[in-house]
């Protein structure tokens, strides 16, 4: 069994509660230490009604790092963006393997230098782009590689919300407040809240490499400062072209992630909301779904898959799938299955591309 703290997922947070009840899920990791807000009465709230000892609750995330070194195999850093990179780094200096929440840090500079430090230190970090966990995205990807759809032509992907299609920011909602706000956001809104985990997925599933694009950042709602919608055209290498739209202002939409690649021999769509099904369209015959759990699975789909066809699972599965891969590591050396810090810095690479093309009338902008 790993031991692992957790930085931030305090009393009200959002998504702390979901990693943790992913990690009990697996049951590889027992969370034995915690900062869990920068307010030392929450994180001891919340830490004794999570049943752990009251000397292993603390005030801030170094003493934390620096006393729990040698004592746990990873921490899982869970606060507002603005925090992820000074409590990366604390943990890493510490010689700590990191989970972080997306997106990773506020600038390339700061992420390119928390995977030098990981890969200095010989240590492992990842990052919850949770989507790459679900088990009809991973058969997408299997049958891409297996070249089911032939040569990858187009890529048509979005994401798009309606949670913040009103000034939410403005009634002090908690989670709409710091995502609004430039200093604690990273100076995006919605591209690196919903945005970034399209950039992650197109790549992870169809293998292809960004090599620029063009963006359109918009805020629709009036007095929002950052944007909540966006266009984004894309270009990769071999040719292939692609389209993204993403949007926490589109009125009455959930959480609509959708993603569909075409090939020259068929495409294939899958939807979030829909997560059981894969819609794949052969070229030349009828289209038809493939069922989540179904003997049509591919190997790895259904090591991914956790019940039987028609019992659904999902987001917290995927989240549970993405920390078995890196738990797996950490325990036996297991070969590197989830998001890395790598991953992680091309992430805020795209999102400084985005900015830089949006500001400058959508000009393309060339990727490395
Ligand atoms: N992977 C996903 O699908 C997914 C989904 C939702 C949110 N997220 C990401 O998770 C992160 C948290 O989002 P949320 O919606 O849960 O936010 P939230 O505001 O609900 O929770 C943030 C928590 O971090 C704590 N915190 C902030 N700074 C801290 C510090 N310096 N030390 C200790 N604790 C600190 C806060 O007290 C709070 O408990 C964000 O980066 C967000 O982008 C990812």
């Amino acid at each position: 069994m790993l031991k692992y703290a957790m930085i931030g997922g305090g009393p009200g947070a959002f998504v702390g509660a979901v990693h943790r009840n992913a990690l009990a899920l697996n049951g590889q990791a027992t969370l034995v230490a915690g900062c869990f807000s920068r307010d030392l009465e929450k994180t001891r709230e919340l830490g004794l009604e999570l049943g752990l000892d009251e000397d292993r609750l603390y005030a801030t995330p170094e003493e934390m790092a620096r006393l729990e070194a040698g004592d746990i195999d990873f921490a899982v850093v869970v606060t507002s963006n603005e925090a992820h990179y000074p409590n990366v780094k604390t943990c890493l200096e510490n010689g700590i393997n990191v989970m972080c929440d997306k997106p990773f840090t506020h600038t390339s500079a700061q992420a390119e230098e928390l995977v030098g430090l990981a890969r200095a230190g010989g240590l492992h970090l990842a990052v919850t782009y949770t989507y790459a966990g679900y088990p009809m995205v991973r058969q997408m990807r299997e049958m891409i590689a297996r070249g089911d759809i032939g040569e990858v032509r187009f890529v048509n992907a979005e994401y798009p919300q309606g949670w913040l299609a009103e000034l939410l920011e403005a009634t002090g909602h908690t989670q709409a407040s710091w995502r609004a706000d430039p200093e604690r956001s990273g100076g995006t809104l919605s591209l690196g809240d919903v945005g970034s985990h399209i950039e992650y997925l197109v790549p992870h599933v169809t293998g292809l490499k960004l090599t620029r694009l063009a963006a359109r950042l918009d805020s629709l709602v009036e007095g929002r400062e950052l944007d909540d919608n966006g266009a984004i055209l894309t270009e990769y290498a071999g040719g292939a072209r692609g389209m993204y739209w993403y949007s926490q202002a589109a009125t009455g939409m959930v959480n609509g992630l959708k993603l569909r690649v075409f090939g020259d021999r068929g495409g294939l769509e899958w939807f979030q909301e829909d997560a059981e099904h894969l819609r794949y369209m052969p070229l030349g015959e009828s289209a038809r779904t493939i069922v989540r759990g179904s003997p049509d699975l591919l190997p790895g789909a259904m090591a991914y898959s956790h019940t039987p066809a028609g019992h659904p699972e999902g987001w917290l599965m995927a989240f549970a799938n993405i920390y078995r891969a890196f738990c797996d590591t950490l325990i036996s050396n297991a070969p590197v299955d989830f998001p890395t810090g790598e991953d992680g810095v091309r992430g805020v690479r795209f999102i400084e591309a985005c900015l830089e093309s949006s500001r400058d009338d959508t000009v393309w902008v060339e990727m490395e």
